[in-house]
């Protein structure tokens, strides 16, 4: 496959909801991340605070705009340079809410039926035996379509997100492709970005650092504090002097997620000469101090300066809306909300390219072998089949690639050509036409 020339910039975008105080898993995880990327020549990034999403979880105000501060001031503290990348509060930005009424009304019902975090609470309503509804609000249930409206007004070309957002991440792809599909190109199908090499942290009990496990290291937590949560993380009984197993030990894992390889080394050596877990823990204490102090008072004078958080949060919003509201302004165009005195689409023009839509064409070549081949709505050829030895094999790629869409076209490599000039995006959105004509 010819793959598209990335538009330059790439741009990251990611957001983050808020509900909780940001702790050492988010930080290694998520934020310590995120800032080293947002740094990277060639990249333009944007970091929101996803308040609306907070709401879908959240009915504490009070716990909102705290949250809302804390995460802020965190991400200012670890060194997000708001100058540099587009920083901002979701709410701030009215064409967010906008957009997702339009993709609402292309996103279809059963698409969101399957979204992992509704479903979820279907699943569990009905293991209950209760209504499969029962304290089901129609925010979680439209959550996706909020997320894709936040990707898809910035254009973003990859989101880093954890595992448990690729499902998010499609489903704005599908929105996408169906908006493109009915009214032109405008959407940027956007792509997820895992990060591999980010281990996820243990918390104080050893399962994965989180809030809903209640085993978490507040980030800026205080110093006695940190010392504190530090000396409870749960170790087993070996004594001073017995060797120790660092695989399965929580306090190597999270030690290792803050010290340089040699350090990493040098705990692991102490490990197997018997090191006691007291002196352990005082060693990770050190090792996470060293870097989070500095961080710290930052975060702390930021605090006691909302004011000066608010300010960066405004000029962030006014950087991001003004690329988003002339986006918007043509995607109300595109979509038929106009000035009445807006140059009219005749309708005859308008019912051809609503009828004319992309097609297969199967035929047999003088060689004896089987072909296909994919035309768009303009009969340009969009995808050239090599020779088949029989028809049904070429029959089966054909109605592969109609039922996955470009999914499929992995399982096809070395079978097919595209031409140069066509994107993955002209690909994608034709063959969205058949999966969506066949759901
Ligand atoms: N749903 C994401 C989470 O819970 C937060 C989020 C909201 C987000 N909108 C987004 C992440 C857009 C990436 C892009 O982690």
């Amino acid at each position: 496959m010819t793959p598209t020339a990335p538009l330059s910039p790439q741009r990251f975008l990611t957001g983050i909801t808020t509900t909780g105080t940001p702790h050492l898993g988010n930080f290694v995880g998520s934020i310590r991340p995120s800032v080293a990327a947002s740094r990277l020549p060639g990249v333009q990034s944007f970091y929101f605070l996803a308040d609306y999403h907070a709401l879908i979880k959240c009915d504490d105000p009070a716990r909102i705009q705290r949250s809302t501060l804390e995460i802020a001031a965190s991400w200012l503290a670890a060194g997000l340079d708001p100058e540099r990348v587009t920083f901002y509060r979701q709410s701030d930005i009215p064409e967010i809410t906008e957009l997702t009424w339009l993709l609402t009304c292309v996103t279809g019902k059963g698409v969101l039926n399957r979204a992992h975090a509704y479903k979820a609470s279907v699943d569990k309503n009905q293991a209950a035996g209760h209504d499969v509804d029962a304290d089901v609000t129609a925010g979680l249930f439209m959550y996706p379509v909020l997320m894709g409206a936040d990707i898809l007004l910035f254009k973003a070309h990859k989101v880093p997100v954890g595992r448990d957002q690729i499902q998010h991440i499609e489903m704005a792809r599908d929105m996408a492709q169906r908006f493109n599909h009915l009214y032109g190109e405008h959407l940027v199908l956007p792509e997820a970005q895992i990060e591999e090499s980010v281990a996820l942290l243990p918390g104080l009990d050893g399962r994965k650092m989180s809030k809903s496990y209640d085993n978490t290291i507040p980030l800026f937590a205080p110093r006695d504090q940190l010392r504190k949560l530090i000396s409870s993380i749960v170790t087993d009984s070996r004594a001073p002097g017995e060797a120790k197993d660092t695989s399965g030990s929580a306090l190597f894992q999270i030690y290792q997620a803050f010290a340089s390889e040699p350090e990493t080394a040098a705990l692991r050596q102490a490990y197997a000469e018997g090191i006691g877990w007291g002196d352990a823990k005082q060693l990770l204490f050190e090792r996470i101090d060293r870097e989070v102090a500095p961080l710290r008072e930052r975060y702390q004078s930021l605090l006691d300066h909302p004011q000066e958080i608010e300010q960066w949060l405004q000029a962030g919003a006014a950087k991001a809306r003004a690329a988003a509201t002339p986006f918007m302004g043509q995607l109300r165009h595109a979509v038929g909300l106009r000035k009445l005195t807006a140059a009219p689409v005749l309708p005859s023009k308008n019912k051809m390219a609503k009828t004319a839509v992309p097609v297969f064409k199967q035929y047999r070549e003088k060689d004896g072998r089987f072909y296909f081949k994919l035309l768009d709505a303009d009969s340009r050829l969009l995808v050239q089949s090599h020779g088949f030895d029989v028809p049904k094999e070429a029959a089966l790629a054909v109605s592969a690639l109609q039922k996955e869409g470009s999914h499929a076209l992995a399982g096809l490599q070395g079978r097919l050509d595209i031409p140069a000039g066509v994107t993955q995006a002209e690909l994608g959105e034709a063959l969205a036409f058949f999966a969506a004509a066949t759901a």
